[in-house]
């Protein structure tokens, strides 16, 4: 019988990716959102190139500290297991709102397991973040090097790890992955579903993406006197529809036994600079990119890039795709629906 999979912040950028691919896969997908940053039509556009699986995706509008809709819904569903990608993720807003970061990630995330420990369902698989590695000493960053967080979005990542590892020495039932996401960049190859963020985008390729339909002036660099190829940052962006194979590989190891809780990177093991990913952008879109040099920004790494020898080792899992798939995905995303899913006055 099909599996059944709930996935929190399912109607999200990475949520709405995994989705299409669990759907693919033969899974029935139960999506709760709130939808605070995220849009339901995503959730139709996931059905529809779905085609015929697409009957097995129900979407609920809760959101996670709603603990008797959370009830409701395990009382009326079995579930074989949780994606929970559900949280907000602005740094910045982190910084200014702390409360609500926790609010909304831990208090979330605590409720969620406890309904999910009610109703007997102990598998998840959670989104952490390359954030936890901070500022690393060396590169590639190995799931082993020490966990520190400069702002209470990271924090929020670490102590979800942590309360994961808790519950799992707590009652060996328990069966969590951890998957650390380097940068997750690109859009499905239809140029269907993508990324849409609400305001001002955080990120660079989003930001990009906006600056190349005319949305926005020029990106502005933050930082160009790192001891690095070009004096940009260097990170490890990665396929979201990489990203998405990463979770049901996932889910296929929560089936083996005496999993515990475990954490994987998931990541090209590659590094990339700004100006390098502008560049490769830049041909795959056929737009120039004004660029603004400033100073950097508080709190970012010089050079992160992942270790995927554990993933490749215990999860069977590489990434496919490069950065000039990367860039001509999010292109291709980004001129079909150059104001995301909404209208155009609710886009700045
Ligand atoms: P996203 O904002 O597109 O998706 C998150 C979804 O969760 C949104 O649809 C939002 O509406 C929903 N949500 C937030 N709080 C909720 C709540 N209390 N109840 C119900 N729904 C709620 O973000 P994303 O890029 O798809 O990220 C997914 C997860 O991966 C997040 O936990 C994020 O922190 C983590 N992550 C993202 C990145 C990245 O660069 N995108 C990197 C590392 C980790
Ligand atoms: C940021 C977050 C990190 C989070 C990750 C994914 C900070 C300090 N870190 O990481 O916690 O897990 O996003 O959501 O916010 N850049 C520019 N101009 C821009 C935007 C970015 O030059 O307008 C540069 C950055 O300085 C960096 C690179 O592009 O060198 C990538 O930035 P970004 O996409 O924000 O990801 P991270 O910095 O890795």
């Amino acid at each position: 019988m099909a599996k059944t999979i709930l996935v929190t912040g399912g109607a999200g950028y990475i949520g709405s990716h995994t989705v299409l691919q669990l759907l693919l896969g033969g899974f029935s997908t139960v999506v709760v959102d709130n939808l605070d940053n995220s849009s339901e039509i995503a959730i139709d556009r996931v059905r529809e190139l779905a085609g015929d699986f697409g009957r097995n995706l129900s979407f609920h509008k809760i959101d996670l500290r709603d603990k008797p809709a959370l009830e409701k819904l395990f009382s009326a569903t079995k579930f074989d297991a949780v994606i929970h990608f559900a949280g907000l993720k602005a740094v910045g807003e982190s910084v200014q709102k702390p409360l609500l970061y926790y609010n909304n990630n831990i208090v979330g995330t605590i409720t969620l397991l406890e309904v999910m420990a009610a109703h007997g369902c102990k598998k998840i698989v959670f989104s952490s973040s390359a954030t936890v590695y901070g500022w690393p000493k060396v590169v590639p960053c190995t799931e082993e090097f020490p966990l520190v967080a400069a702002n209470p979005y990271g924090r929020t990542k670490l102590y979800i790890e942590e309360i994961c590892r808790d519950i799992y020495r707590s009652d060996s039932e328990w069966k969590v992955i951890l998957l650390r996401y380097f940068n997750p960049v690109g859009a499905h190859h239809s140029g269907y579903i993508g990324e849409d963020p609400h305001g001002i985008p955080n990120n660079l390729m989003p930001f990009v993406q906006q600056v190349a339909v005319g949305r926005r002036p020029a990106l502005t660099v933050f930082g160009n006197d790192y001891n690095t190829k070009d004096g940009t940052g260097v990170r490890d962006y990665v396929h979201v529809d990489d990203l998405a194979h990463g979770h049901i590989a996932a889910l296929n190891k929560l089936e083996e036994a005496n999993i515990g809780c475990e954490v994987y990177n998931l990541g090209t093991g590659k590094g990339t600079s700004v100006l390098e990913m502008v560049a490769a952008f830049e041909k795959a879109s056929g737009k120039k990119i004004p660029l603004v040099i400033a100073g950097r920004r508080p709190g970012d790494a010089e050079v992160v890039y992942a270790s995927t020898d554990k993933a490749e080792r215990e999860l069977n899992w590489k990434a496919k795709y490069n950065i000039d798939d990367m860039c001509r995905d999010q292109w291709n995303w980004a001129s079909k629906n150059p104001y995301g899913y909404g209208p155009q006055d609710n886009s700045s």
